[in-house]
């Protein structure tokens, strides 16, 4: 699409009363101006170019990838924040979209037919508008013949302006030259003592230049977020359209209300989510999977036909077949293969369980391998910590280890090998001895009365 689209994403956002930039915060598990810029991706634009200021640095992280940006070092206003990129753009004759890092809602679609419709019209401008019934906050649209003559912002509006319901989303269509030229005429004398880029509208219609809008019917789309409250609408407004993404793709959600599932999970056909599942992150859970009770599952590749129960899963690999939980921690660098059994608190960190392995009850699981087909007794412990360095724990296949056993590491168990319970196993097993490692049973007869 010949298009340049221009990010304004500068200011501080003060209504958020926050130390983040408000565009930083995350909708939906995306921040907000990371949002605005997969649409404009999906949209095909040749260009994009971000206004940036407030904490300029914690914006870039949270985009976290190469930007093309111009800075406004001081924030005074939206008008302000377009004529930074002036420079970059004085090659350039041809249309701009501008957007506000601020408003998560808009589709890709929407942005399309704005741009058709500008470019049908042949207009200079082309708004995008919405109708609400309480408008507040928003610059309010003025029209003489269905043409739009000015916006003018809340805190200038009197009773009478005050009355429209047709709003500005702050997205527009501009043609480049002349938007800079308008701009060039902008000033700040007004409550705000800002330089409004709603002002451009004005100084073009002066000059006889045609702006129109594209009135958009669904007007969530535009929601502008500049408080906690509106950034929980917009949340929901999200979380909402995933949840429905999801089981037109084939996932059972339980209850969606309860469901929280960020953008970029992915979940395949026949997987039952319950409800009070958290899923976040760069997760992909796969078919006919059962995920049950306050589970929260973080970056995780989740395979098929796995029963989840009341577990944490953070940056690890499940297979098919597993079963987990309640009550389980399974944390980063897991990898449980085909038809292991979790049960209850189970903590596994950086530890492959090979096929078949059984974990049942109270157990540590850490820096280990474990061989096919291993059952590791209740109260199991890899004790991997040294208080300076972490120890591998390696174990073989059929290994059965004995309820209650210290495995302190390094440490390698041979094959078929079996741990008697209670022990602190501290030299290597070989494969299929029997080690036993604890205080022998001593007895004194008569001790009581
Ligand atoms: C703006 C519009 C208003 C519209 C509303 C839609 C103006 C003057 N008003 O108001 O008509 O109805 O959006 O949501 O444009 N920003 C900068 N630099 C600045 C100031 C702001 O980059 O100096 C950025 C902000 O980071 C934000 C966006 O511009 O992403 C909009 O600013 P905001 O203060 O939220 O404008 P509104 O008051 O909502
Ligand atoms: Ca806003």
């Amino acid at each position: 699409m010949k298009l340049i689209s221009l990010i304004l994403a500068a200011g501080k956002g003060t209504r958020m009363k926050s130390d983040l930039p408000k565009v930083v915060h995350k909708v939906n598990g995306v921040p907000m101006v990371k949002k605005i810029m997969n649409i404009l991706d999906r949209l095909g634009v040749e260009k994009n170019i971000l206004v940036l200021g407030h904490k300029k640095e914690v914006v870039l992280e949270a985009i976290g990838e190469k930007n093309t940006y111009v800075v406004q070092e001081e924030q005074l206003g939206t008008g302000h924040a377009v004529m930074m990129a002036k420079e970059e753009l004085e090659d350039y004759d041809g249309n701009i979209l501008v957007v506000c890092g601020d408003t998560p809602l808009l589709k890709a679609e929407t942005l399309e037919k704005l741009y058709e419709k500008h470019l049908a019209t042949k207009a200079t401008t082309t708004i995008l508008t919405s109708i609400y019934e309480d408008p507040f906050g928003y610059g309010r649209i003025v029209k003489k013949d269905g043409l739009v003559k000015a916006i003018v912002e809340q805190k200038e509006a009197d009773f009478e302006i005050q009355a429209i319901k047709e709003v500005n989303a702050g997205v527009y269509v501009f043609n480049s030259k002349k938007l800079f030229t308008a701009l060039s005429r902008m000033d700040n004398n007004n409550a705000q003592g800002e330089y409004y880029l709603t002002d451009v509208i004005k100084i073009q219609v002066e000059e006889n230049e045609v702006v129109e809008s594209f009135i958009l019917e669904d007007n969530i789309e535009i929601l502008g977020v500049n408080s906690k409250v509106q950034l929980s609408q917009a949340e929901e407004v999200l979380r909402i359209r995933k949840n429905i993404e999801l089981m037109e793709e084939g996932a059972i959600l339980i209850d969606p209300s309860s469901t929280y599932i960020e953008e970029s999970v992915k979940i395949g056909r026949d997987t039952v989510i319950y409800p009070n599942a958290v899923i976040c992150g760069d997760t992909v859970i796969g078919e006919n999977n059962e995920i049950l009770g306050n589970t929260r599952i973080i970056d995780s590749k989740i395979g098929n036909d796995i029963r989840i129960e009341s577990s944490v899963i953070e940056e690890s690999i499940i297979e098919d077949r597993v079963t987990i939980g309640p009550f389980a921690h399974i944390r980063p660098k897991t990898h449980l293969k085909e038809e292991v059994h979790i049960g209850n608190f189970v903590e596994t960190k950086k530890t492959t369980l090979e096929k078949g392995v059984k974990a049942g009850h109270l157990t540590y699981l850490g820096d280990a391998e474990i061989g096919e087909y291993t059952n590791i007794g209740a109260g199991t412990i890899t004790c991997n910590y040294d208080g300076v360095n972490k120890h591998k724990t390696v174990m073989g296949k059929n290994v059965f280890v004995g309820s209650d056993t210290k495995l302190v590491a390094p440490i390698n168990i041979g094959d078929s090998a079996v741990i008697g319970a209670g022990s602190v196993i501290t030299k290597n097993v070989p494969a299929r001895a029997l080690a036993v490692a604890r205080g022998k049973q001593f007895i004194k007869k008569e001790w009581t009365k």
